[in-house]
């Protein structure tokens, strides 16, 4: 069948990868797609991916009997709606279970009415209310904005100044424009963080090989929060038990939640979460796959990624076995000078061949043809991912694949999967 992946990041570029791999595809589109998956699917420019009839017309037109939506910014718009009105296949939530991810306030509310296990918190519209609340509950709280802000709306204050300055970037000087509009004060959470991203079909849920993002722009975990500077899986803070007592209290609980509420959730349900000493407690939900971790999870899969996407589709999961392989991924993420902060764009980039050759996956995200020659155009430039046995061949791996490419100003973390060498040293 013909395959339609939307989105232009690494994510997407590992996507077409995978699915790339299936017996059942033919012919891979993607919209618009990036210069990085080229070879292995169309690239279509001149369709937006907010724009529901151009991505049906489209997928009509080529025939399409899969589409694939990355994004969280189409999934919240309604184009998985769009496609099954239209009478096409498509994998992702429809946009009213999407808002799990699109509106913190709603995913923090299904929590508590459904008992999953989250930090406290209240929402609020006004900065004075939301100041108040801070000065009773005092510091280390984290603020969010409500809304979508590409992974950056989420201030962990750590003193009572830095979180009432977050309440005014966010709700006096709109730092996330309309995201911003209320936010969510809540309680700090300490312990480590391990997302699990999910399969499912509405009534069951089957969790990936668990990994683990880097969100911190600077070694030992320093600077802003960015979209995440690395990743790598299987993390083994996410232990069978772990696993098992998340799939109990969390995965089971939250998807039946939703269908409870008329929302059935189809598609990869992303839960980020806190292994506290009081057991798994969730940071969010996205309603996505996880950028970078991504990139680390699906090479991994053993299985067939669009028969197991049209299982979630077609509501046949529970027959459908997902399988692993043995091993460890790890990716390091390449990023522009400047990133998260304003960046360079248009840099040459050189060496991802070599890179190949070595043996490296590179998955590409802010990158662009100029003139025949590859450029950086985005923050997160690309990925350089590592396939071994163990976590520490994968991380030596991955970074003699880092050393082979360069661009002005590339900066990138050193000390990606530092918790796991921690923990199987210990
Ligand atoms: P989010 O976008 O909600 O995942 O938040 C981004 C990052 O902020 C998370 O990955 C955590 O590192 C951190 N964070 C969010 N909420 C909390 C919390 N309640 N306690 C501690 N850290 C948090
Ligand atoms: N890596 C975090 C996210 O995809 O939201």
């Amino acid at each position: 069948m013909n395959i339609l992946v939307i989105g232009s990041g690494a994510r997407e570029h590992t996507l077409v990868w995978k699915l790339s791999q299936s017996k059942h595809a033919d012919k891979i589109y993607a919209v618009p797609g990036n210069p990085g998956m080229a070879d292995l699917a169309e690239c279509i420019d001149g369709v937006s991916i907010t724009d529901n009839a151009a991505l049906v017309k489209l997928a009509q037109e080529k025939n399409i009997g899969l589409a694939v939506v990355g994004p969280e910014v189409p999934l919240t718009n309604g184009a998985v709606d769009a496609f099954a009105a239209a009478g096409i296949k498509a994998f992702g939530p429809v946009q009213a279970a999407a808002e799990i991810e699109g509106s913190k306030a709603f995913s923090k509310d299904l929590m508590k009415r459904y008992n999953i296990p989250t930090a406290k918190y209240e929402v609020f519209t006004e900065a004075q209310a939301a100041k108040d609340y801070i000065k009773a509950e005092g510091a280390p709280i984290v603020i969010k904005a409500d809304g979508l802000a590409a992974g950056k709306g989420v201030i962990v204050a750590m003193t009572m100044d830095e979180a009432i300055g977050a309440i005014d970037e966010i709700m006096g000087d709109k730092a996330f424009g309309s995201a911003g509009s209320r936010v969510v004060v809540e309680e700090f959470m300490s312990g480590e963080e391990v997302s699990v991203l999910c399969f499912t079909d509405g009534k069951t849920i089957i969790p990936m090989v668990p990994s683990q993002d880097h969100k911190r722009v600077n070694d030992n975990d320093e600077g802003p929060n960015t979209g995440g500077m690395g990743a790598y899986a299987p993390a083994p803070v996410g232990t069978p038990e772990l696993l098992a007592q998340a799939q109990k209290e969390i995965l089971d609980p939250v998807i039946k939640a939703m269908e409870q509420e008329g929302r059935l959730y189809k598609g990869c349900l992303y839960a980020g979460l806190m292994v506290t000493d009081r057991g798994p407690r969730v940071v969010e939900f996205n309603a996505r796959f996880g950028d970078p971790e991504t990139q680390v999870v699906l090479p991994l899969l053993d299985s067939d990624l669009v028969e197991v996407m049209l299982a979630c589709i077609d509501g046949k999961l529970a027959e459908t076995e997902v399988k692993w392989s043995n091993g460890a991924a790890v990716c390091i993420v390449m990023a522009a000078g400047g990133y998260p902060r304003a960046y360079n764009k248009g840099d040459e980039i050189t060496g991802v061949a070599e890179c190949e050759k070595a043996g490296n996956m590179v998955f590409q995200a802010g990158t662009a043809m100029k003139d025949g020659k590859l450029v950086t155009c985005g923050g997160r430039v690309l990925g350089v991912i590592a396939k071994a046995d163990g976590i520490k061949e994968a991380v030596d791996k991955a970074y003699a694949g880092v050393d082979k490419i360069s661009f002005k100003d590339a900066h990138f973390r050193h000390d990606i999967a530092h918790w796991a060498l921690e923990r199987l040293n210990k």
